[in-house]
């Protein structure tokens, strides 16, 4: 009889940062997946939940506007904001998921490319009037997060806006009692999006509908 995905995808996750290597795991996850031996536990065929509500709330209208889609995986929340008019790239630091991204959705006007936020293309600071992160911090260990927020807000250009969705955890639950991956974001964490001329503007908590027990920050922030 086979492994059970689910074990196969932690399993893969662990053999990675046992080995020091923190993104390693996802191109091979992606990549046993695309070969059936594992699942992609966050592929949810559809755009998520909040980024949905987000866009039926705000009705953005990305005519002439610029989007960057975060940690993209398989595409799903890179199209909801093309198909608002968005000029929108998404990029993912696995090869495989942006193929899979690229076969999902023929046809798409979407940029998918590979890149690392930890170490984005120069050009891409202040380039974006959207940017949309969806559970890449949180995927990444606690020691990572500060560079990868920083990143993260420094692609928002002037009077851009920056929507973050993540995993919430308590304040004072210590790093150290948290088993990832996931490291869900503290809301210290959500407020270290903002900065100086970075405002958060919104901040909601709200259970995710798979398990109630999970609760999902939905935070949106305006550059000035
Ligand atoms: C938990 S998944 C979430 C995927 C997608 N945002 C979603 O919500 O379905 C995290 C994604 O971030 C990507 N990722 C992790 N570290 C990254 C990095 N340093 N640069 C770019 N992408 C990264 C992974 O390959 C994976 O697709």
């Amino acid at each position: 009889m086979s492994e059970d995905p689910d074990v196969v995808s932690r399993r893969i996750a662990r053999e990675s940062l046992d080995r020091d290597d923190p993104t390693g795991w996802f191109e091979n996850l992606y990549a046993a997946a695309a070969g059936g031996s594992a699942v992609i536990p966050w592929d949810r065929g559809t755009a998520h939940q909040l980024l949905t509500e987000w866009v039926q709330e705000s009705a953005p209208d990305g005519a002439d506007k610029t989007a960057l889609i975060v940690g993209a995986g398989t595409g799903w929340d890179a199209e909801l904001i093309a198909d608002r008019g968005y000029d929108t790239t998404a990029f993912d630091i696995s090869p495989t998921a942006i193929e899979t991204a690229v076969r999902n959705h023929p046809g798409s006007k979407v940029h998918y490319r590979v890149a690392d936020l930890l170490a984005p293309p120069p050009d891409w600071p202040r380039a974006f009037d959207l940017v949309v992160e969806i559970y890449t911090v949180q995927a990444l260990p606690i020691a990572l997060q500060p560079e990868a927020v920083k990143h993260v807000t420094e692609f928002v250009a002037p009077g851009g806006t920056l929507l973050v969705i993540a995993a919430a955890r308590p304040d004072d639950q210590p790093d150290d009692a948290v088993e990832g991956p996931p490291w869900p974001l503290t809301r210290a964490t959500i407020q270290s999006f903002a900065g100086a001329d970075l405002r958060l503007i919104q901040l909601s908590q709200s259970p995710s509908p798979a398990d109630p027990t999970v609760l999902r920050w939905r935070a949106e922030y305006l550059r000035d």
